[in-house]
């Protein structure tokens, strides 16, 4: 599978960091980072293939490059903009086009609050031509006592939905009330 992550400049850029960090190590990686140069540290150690957002003519412009899945972690409501319009002015709003024109998985995680009308509007017009509209939003039927748990469990809601397997957060399993470990759909025991 080969994956790219996009970070755009939204609160929580460290969460788009920390996605990459439980990722099978078969998957190859492509980031795309916004202009927040501060964050490059965080991906320091990782085997990701980093490209800049200027870079207009890297790999994942062209939908012949061939990412398989694509997700915008943070998503700010200014790339979501762009994205809901059609405008492909830098790499990251590019590669979506590229995944919506190709009919690619693309999963957005829009960091806002509240959301305005005119954010709302954009999430359903992309959310209604098949885009995953996946804010970071916890869960607390899970065993979260710290924010790294927490995090781990929005991580994991995201992996589930580009069918990446983890073991990242404990599954809700109905009325013993009780959670598992998790396993992503269709995991084998
Ligand atoms: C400290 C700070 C926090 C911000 N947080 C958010 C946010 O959570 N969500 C958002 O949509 N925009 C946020 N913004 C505004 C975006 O950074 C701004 O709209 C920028 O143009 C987004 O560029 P990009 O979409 O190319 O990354 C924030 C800006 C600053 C300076």
């Amino acid at each position: 599978m080969k994956l790219l992550l996009c970070i755009s400049g939204a609160s929580g850029v460290e969460l788009g960091a920390k996605f990459l960090r439980y990722l099978p190590e078969t998957i190859e990686v492509h980031v795309i980072l916004s202009d927040n140069a501060r964050i490059v540290e965080r991906l320091e150690g990782s085997s990701a293939i980093v490209h800049q957002n200027e870079q207009i003519g890297a790999g994942p412009a062209s939908g012949s490059f061939g990412i398989d899945a694509t997700a915008v972690i943070p998503c700010s409501m200014n790339t979501l903009a762009k994205i809901a319009c059609g405008i492909g002015d830098t790499l990251v709003t590019r590669a979506a086009a590229v995944a919506l024109k190709e009919r690619k998985p693309l999963l957005l995680a829009p960091r806002e609050m509240p959301f305005s009308p005119v954010a709302l509007e954009n999430m359903l017009k992309l959310s209604r031509l098949g885009v995953i509209i996946a804010p970071p939003v916890p869960g607390y039927y899970s065993d979260h006592d710290t924010l790294e748990a927490m995090e781990r469990f929005i991580i994991g809601k995201w992996y589930d939905l580009l069918g990446i397997e983890h073991e990242l957060y404990r599954r809700w399993t109905g009325e013993t009330g009780r959670t598992e470990p998790s396993k992503s759909p269709g995991m084998k025991e």
